[in-house]
């Protein structure tokens, strides 16, 4: 989706299941990008400036209430936009984002429930003209994440979730893949980091293209 009026970088996410390994390509997604010339800042959410950085701590270790939850998220958010991402879109650099609007849909949404109609309401209220242009969901089967994700260190409030959460959280997921196919591809994360990497080369070399960088 190419924004009017932007400058030549464009927006990309990266989205799934905890365990499902994105973080693993984030680095090597900007290293890529930096090694044909472009700016590109670095980023995630919740987090990527100082206070937004502060509420993950809260939104990771601290009960809370679902409504309050979904707030915190777009709180961070709004700071994060309007600080970072926006400006750097308009500077024409690029932005990697782990993690974005998508992954309020797949957990508040879709994990814990909430329905898609009030985090379709706050993302009008947040980011009404701002969408990635492109958003590569880590896919993998969920017996493959939960082990992934008991190899990690302690686990936080999502991490620590059940399978019936995460179940639902990697539907929504999928839901949102089917219904933004333009947008949202999905990359099976299944095999080896080489595998996954092909997979994002390939789509890298088609964006590329489609927006004559
Ligand atoms: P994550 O990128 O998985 O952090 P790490 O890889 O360091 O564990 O993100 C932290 C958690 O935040 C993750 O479990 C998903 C959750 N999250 C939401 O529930 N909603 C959101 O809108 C966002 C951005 C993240």
């Amino acid at each position: 989706m190419i924004r009017p009026n932007a400058g030549q970088g464009l927006f990309l996410t990266l989205e799934g299941v905890d365990g499902a390994g994105k973080s693993s390509h984030l680095d090597w997604l900007t290293d890529r990008l930096r090694s044909r010339g472009l700016r590109v800042v670095s980023t995630r959410e919740p987090g990527g400036t100082p206070l937004g950085e502060d509420l993950r701590q809260l939104l990771l270790q601290r009960p809370m209430r679902l409504r309050t939850e979904t707030l915190l998220m777009f709180a961070a958010r709004a700071e994060h936009l309007a600080q970072v991402i926006e400006p750097a879109l308009r500077r024409g650099d690029w932005v990697v984002c782990d993690r974005f609007t998508d992954a309020s849909y797949a957990y508040q949404g879709g994990g814990r429930e909430l329905g898609e109609a009030a985090i379709a309401a706050l993302e009008d209220w947040v980011h009404p003209h701002l969408q990635p242009d492109r958003t590569w969901l880590f896919d993998v089967p969920l017996e493959v994440a939960q082990a992934r994700r008991a190899g990690a260190r302690e686990a936080d409030r999502f991490e620590a979730e059940n399978a019936a959460f995460f179940k639902r959280t990697r539907a929504a997921y999928l839901a949102r893949a089917a219904s933004s196919k333009g947008r949202i591809l999905r990359v099976d994360a299944t095999g080896t980091l080489d595998d996954v990497r092909a997979q994002l080369a390939r789509d890298l070399d088609k964006l590329w293209e489609h927006h004559h960088v």
